[in-house]
């Protein structure tokens, strides 16, 4: 199965100091937006990437990936994560009506091994709705009320930490953004909302959310280490 993927990337959050968005920031010269969209296009299994930017930034964007050799379609961003997602996926029906697997990639996550995403993409093909990479959570969890203060001890066997690529059946997502009411902070929340079940994979730390200096270290120790 060819899927196509979306990524979003079109927040201007500039948390990691470098004064660039974050997409933009580089690892060993080369922006974590690269390395994602080659990450996703050297897994083997899909076949068109989808990047939202920030509306002032497509042309660049696209200049961007051009110059790393990359071929990927660019749209404008919304005011949101879930608006630039929604934009990506309607452009993706639009050029690629038969595409029946659709992934969404954080472009922070931009050294997720190609076992995870073909493993998400396959469970997808398998028939699978909705598919999302977990592992499974190191230390205990508290719930905290406002203050602070602990309310409750979630049983950690029953946890996972949510990665991406997350992968849908195309009308199952297209449905979810069309009909899911309250936002969500990952994709496979508006699909829980729309009451369809939502599968999970392994998935791996090196698929790790890029945000802090410290994280920005362990990435280049895992591109000098390779992929897993
Ligand atoms: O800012 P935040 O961490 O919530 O952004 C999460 C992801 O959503 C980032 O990859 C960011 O580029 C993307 N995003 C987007 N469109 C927006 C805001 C954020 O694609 N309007």
């Amino acid at each position: 199965v060819n899927a196509v993927a979306i990524v979003p990337a079109a927040g201007r959050g500039e948390r990691l100091g470098f004064g660039v968005p974050k997409a933009l920031v580089p690892v060993r010269g080369t922006a974590l937006l690269t390395h994602a969209v080659r990450g996703l296009l050297d897994a083997g299994c899909v076949r068109h990437v989808v990047v939202a930017a920030p509306p002032t930034e497509v042309e660049g964007t696209a200049e961007l990936l051009r110059a790393a050799g990359l071929t990927a379609a660019v749209v404008a961003g919304g005011a949101d994560r879930t608006d630039s997602v929604r934009r990506a996926l309607r452009h993706v029906v639009e050029i690629i009506p038969d595409a029946r697997v659709v992934l969404v990639h954080d472009a922070a996550r931009a050294f997720t091994p190609g076992a995870v995403i073909r493993s998400v993409v396959a469970a997808v093909a398998a028939g699978a709705p909705a598919v999302v990479p977990v592992l499974p959570v190191a230390d205990t969890v508290k719930q905290v009320d406002p203050a602070g203060t602990v309310l409750a001890t979630p049983d950690r066997a029953a946890l996972r930490v949510v990665q991406t690529p997350q992968g849908f059946d195309t009308a199952t997502l297209t449905r979810a953004y069309a009909e899911a009411g309250d936002s969500a902070t990952d994709d496979a929340g508006l699909v829980e909302q729309i009451g369809v079940p939502v599968a999970t994979v392994p998935g791996h730390h090196y698929a790790m959310k890029i945000t802090t200096p410290f994280d920005l270290a362990i990435a280049e120790f895992i591109l000098s280490a390779g992929e897993a």
